[in-house]
């Protein structure tokens, strides 16, 4: 454990397909007991409902019961996130809109979530984005080497076809665990995820 470990890391989720990656992410945060702070877009909660069949309220009632979950709506500008000087263990965008990309890529925050992670670049922190879009075209892959040259891990939700998973939760809890690593809540993957440990 670092000295940063009590530090609260944001999960931002915004509208982008793939709401299970952010479901399965926080659930194992909060598992870890690594305090989180959630800040979700109005189109996130749109896709939520979409793809998991329950109200993005119902899972904010479930982690409310975790002393170290909290969360602000995305028009709180007044929340101790949009500030550099709240002191925070980085920020993860899952799943990351291209609209976010974009509007992160140009410096654009007018919300909650992309003041925050505005302010997670400027403070030098650990910013994790899973874009998810396909195909990418050249503005898409533009923003996201202007966020990655400014330090952002760029982690697309790729399914890891050398563990040949047998579904879709192989695939997100493969993703979620990367990133865990990306943003330094674990050291290094869990064994069965290794490639070069596995019985060939
Ligand atoms: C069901 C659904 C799936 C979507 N999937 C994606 C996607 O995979 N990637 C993306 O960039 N936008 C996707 N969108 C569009 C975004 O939700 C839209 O651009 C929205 O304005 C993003 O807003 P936000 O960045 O504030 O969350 C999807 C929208 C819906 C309704």
């Amino acid at each position: 454990m670092t000295s940063h470990s009590s530090r609260p890391l944001i999960v931002g989720l915004t509208g982008a397909s793939g709401s299970i990656i952010a479901r399965e992410l926080i659930d194992a945060l909060l598992e870890r007991e690594t305090p989180v702070v959630v800040v979700a877009s109005n189109a996130a909660r749109m896709v939520w409902q979409e793809e998991l069949d329950e109200s993005y309220n119902t899972a904010v009632a479930r982690w409310t019961e975790h002393p170290g979950f909290s969360t602000y709506a995305i028009t709180d500008l007044f929340a101790p996130i949009a500030s550099g000087t709240f002191p925070t263990a980085g920020m993860i965008i899952a799943p990351a809109s291209m609209n976010a990309v974009a509007s992160l890529a140009h410096g654009l925050t007018p919300n909650l979530l992309l003041r925050a992670a505005d302010v997670t670049i400027k403070e030098n922190r650990r910013l994790t984005l899973i874009p998810r879009e396909t195909p990418l075209h050249a503005i898409h892959l533009e923003n996201l080497l202007t966020l990655s040259r400014l330090g952002a891990t760029i982690l697309p939700p790729e399914p890891p076809f050398y563990l040949k998973p047998l579904d879709i939760h192989g695939v997100v809890r493969f993703v979620v665990q990367r990133a865990l690593v990306a943003s330094g809540v674990t050291e290094g993957l869990p064994d069965d995820m290794q490639y070069h440990d596995r019985e060939r």
